[in-house]
């Protein structure tokens, strides 16, 4: 296992480009069993949960190739079990769920596990799916569907759930009829797969908006497409300027799709200025607390929590965090305290008093961004960090340490 060890205290200065977004090309990887005929994406980040999403498809029956950040797929011959060794470590291969009825009328996918993150059901993509038509067994840790063409349905979603609305998106694409989804989840990488899945021939509208129409067609065919930008690693190198004092560039950034994360940032004094090809940020004067809610898009992104905690754990005065998407989302306040930190936790809010100075210490990682909120209190840290477990960060973001070096950090890998 490989571990990070960082030396903080540099401010970092230059110029970091922004990855394709994981959370996108994942269901557009699984909308590729959709296609009939050959599709080429651009812009796939090379991480371990894309490479897991790969050998998921080609278990599947797909033929994927992945080279550089391009990845292609062509379906040759679907098979409809997707096997618990591959769910388990990736819980987004629910995804091929909502594929696998449309084209094949049968799935056969290991339920995925509780994660450390919460119990994480996917109950409400089933109960859209049975809408549908679908009809499902829960039997020796599988979810076995089963289903007729799928019918198009008027489904309104108790909660916008980002991978529900996304499993339900792919299904319905290639549904008899039309489907309306309501209260979808409005999060860009909905949108991207509905832009995604139009490119292939579908006919969904509403894209951004919490209600999709969806006219079902006959087939979709293969096509080319550039995978969005990652807007939570984005945010990462936001923040990562700030808690160091230092000046970036964030080239490919996504900016519309970070308002509410931009409109924080500046809250706590940092500045924000949107160029041509970049994003320049620095922090002006002293960084203050604030009190932030994590809500679904466009609301503050639970995905960013973590790292704004880092930021506020040294600013001047107390900010909070209510964390309202997952119910156990703060494993990371127990390393951070590590630090130096001073975090109270409180049920599902963390009140952070910030300190003059977090001093380096060896923490362990828990989750993806968990681990990125500690990398960055590691570089605003006095001393040497050291971040075991973390493979957690190899699922989300692509070369970091490279990326992080390349404007001044110092930071590397060493074998535990
Ligand atoms: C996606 C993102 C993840 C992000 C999250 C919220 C991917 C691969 N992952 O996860 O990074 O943190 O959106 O923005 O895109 N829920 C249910 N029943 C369901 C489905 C969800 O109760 O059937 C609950 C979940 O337990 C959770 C909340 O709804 O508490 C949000 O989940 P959801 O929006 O579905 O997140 P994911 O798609 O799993």
């Amino acid at each position: 296992m490989d571990k990070l060890i960082v030396e903080g205290g540099v401010p970092l200065h230059g110029r970091i480009t922004v990855s394709g977004s994981k959370n996108a090309a994942l269901p557009i990887l699984m909308a590729c069993l959709l296609a009939e005929g050959p599709v080429a994406l651009s812009n796939v980040p090379r991480l371990r949960d894309i490479h897991t999403s790969l050998r998921l498809l080609d278990i599947l029956g797909c033929e994927t190739e992945f080279s550089g950040n391009e990845a292609t797929s062509c379906v040759t011959n679907l098979s409809p079990e997707a096997p618990y060794d591959l769910v388990k470590t990736m819980r987004a291969s629910v995804l091929c769920l909502g594929p696998l009825l449309a084209r094949l009328g049968e799935a056969r996918v290991a339920l995925p596990g509780g994660c450390a993150i919460g119990a994480r059901p996917v109950d409400l993509h089933l109960k859209g799916l049975e809408r549908m038509g679908a009809e499902f067994e829960l039997t020796e840790g599988y979810i076995l569907g089963k289903s007729g063409r799928l019918k198009g349905a008027h489904i309104t979603f108790d909660f916008p759930t980002v991978g529900g609305t996304e499993n339900l998106l792919m299904a319905a694409s290639l549904a008899e009829g039309e489907t309306i989804l309501e209260n979808a989840a409005r999060e860009p990488e909905v949108t991207d797969l509905a832009n995604f899945l139009n490119a292939m021939g579908a006919k969904i509208t509403g894209q951004g908006t919490s209600v999709l129409r969806v006219q079902g067609v006959e087939k979709l065919t293969g096509c080319s497409y550039r995978v969005m930008p990652d807007r939570i690693e984005a945010g990462t190198y936001l923040v990562a300027a700030a808690i160091t004092g230092g000046e970036l560039e964030v080239a490919d950034c996504p900016f519309q799709e970070l308002d509410a994360v931009s409109y924080k940032l500046r809250e706590m004094g940092v500045w924000l200025e949107e160029r041509d090809d970049h994003v320049l940020v620095r922090p002006e004067g002293r960084i203050r607390g604030v009190d932030v809610v994590t809500q679904p898009y466009p609301g503050f992104p639970t995905d960013m929590q973590a790292q704004l905690m880092a930021l506020m754990c040294v600013a001047d005065g107390t900010g909070s965090i209510e964390e309202k998407i997952f119910e156990n989302r703060f494993m990371h306040v127990q390393e951070l305290a590590r630090l130096g930190a001073n975090i109270t936790l409180k049920g599902r809010m963390g009140i952070v008093r910030g300190v003059d100075q977090l001093v380096g210490a060896q923490v362990m990682a828990s989750d993806l961004r968990a681990s990125a909120s500690l990398v960055l209190a590691g570089l605003a840290a006095s001393g040497r960090t050291e971040i075991s477990r973390i493979y957690h960060l190899d699922r989300g973001y692509e070369g970091i340490e490279d990326k992080l070096s390349g404007v001044g950090a110092r930071i590397w890998r060493e074998k535990e």
